[in-house]
């Protein structure tokens, strides 16, 4: 049985098809910089941020959750964002964080609830029921605890959890870690459904070749620098993914077809 119910997604709520702008954004560790004036566009559908260990794809996604204090200019259609994460999610912006982070003493339910916390009682019932629609593997389990199901089943709850706040874009980190095949397939048709759906989904991924048959447009990020950008069919054909990441160097990649990052 699939993960996901049939009828399109619902689940997105407000304003939909979010773009985000980014520009000249710094975030690290105290005085170790991770992220130097990095500029990036994040349009309506599916971004991917390729990228090896190491290379700050998380510490972007946490700057730009809030986690993580950050410098430069992030615009959520066109308006600032926030560097409050309460503030953050309020503005439309929700992460499924590395690892997933559930609350695996909690059952099901009650962990899809708290990703509802700022909405009131009956808007969370609402969204609750929506999620559990969209998700009906997700209804069949919602009395269990979070902590006993497996690792696919749990990473569908973090991405349901995430939704549950009704975001305009919806940042992944790395959904698919650790899960076999099948259910890598899954959760990379669930982020392309939300995306089509009209949720902005800016995806972290590690299977490049899947994670490029899906998105729209992806940034690849080394050590801290965005190496390279552009539309995910010519990115796939390019020859700094095809060399670094397919492993796969005889491209025969026209001139150009790739941009450079700025
Ligand atoms: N809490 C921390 N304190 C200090 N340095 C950190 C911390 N978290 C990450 N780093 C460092 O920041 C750099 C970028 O890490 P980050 O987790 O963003 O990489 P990543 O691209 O997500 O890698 P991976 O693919 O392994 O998840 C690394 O050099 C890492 O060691
Ligand atoms: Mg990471």
């Amino acid at each position: 049985m699939m993960y996901w119910s049939e009828t399109p997604f619902e689940l997105g709520g407000g304003t939909r098809h979010a773009q985000l702008h980014v520009s000249g954004l710094g975030a690290g560790y105290g005085a170790f910089r991770v992220l130097r004036k990095l500029s990036l566009e994040v349009r309506p559908g599916l971004t991917v941020i390729l990228g090896p260990n190491g290379a700050g794809k998380t510490t972007l996604l946490r700057a730009l959750n809030g986690l993580l204090a950050r410098q430069g200019e992030v615009l959520l259609d066109g308006q600032p964002l926030p560097h409050k994460t309460d503030a953050i999610v309020r503005a439309g912006v929700a992460l499924v964080p590395e690892g997933r982070q559930l609350f695996p003493q909690l059952t099901v339910q009650e962990n899809l609830e708290l990703g509802g916390w700022l909405a009131n009682k009956a808007e969370r019932a609402r969204r609750l029921e929506q999620v559990l629609a969209d998700f009906p593997k997700l209804r069949e389990r919602s009395r269990q605890l979070a902590g006993t199901m497996s690792g696919g089943e749990q990473q569908m709850v973090a991405v349901a959890r995430a939704l549950m706040s009704a975001p305009r874009l919806l940042m992944l980190d790395e959904p698919s870690l650790g899960l076999a095949p099948r259910m890598v397939d899954e959760l990379l048709a669930i982020a392309r459904r939300i995306a089509d759906a009209g949720t902005t989904v800016l995806m972290v991924e590690q299977n490049v070749k899947k994670a490029l048959a899906v998105a729209d447009r992806g940034y690849v990020l080394e050590r801290g620098a965005l190496v390279a950008s552009g539309a995910a069919k010519l990115l796939a054909r390019s020859s700094v993914v095809r060399e670094a990441y397919l492993g796969t160097g005889e491209s025969k990649t026209e001139p150009g077809a790739v941009a450079p990052a700025r």
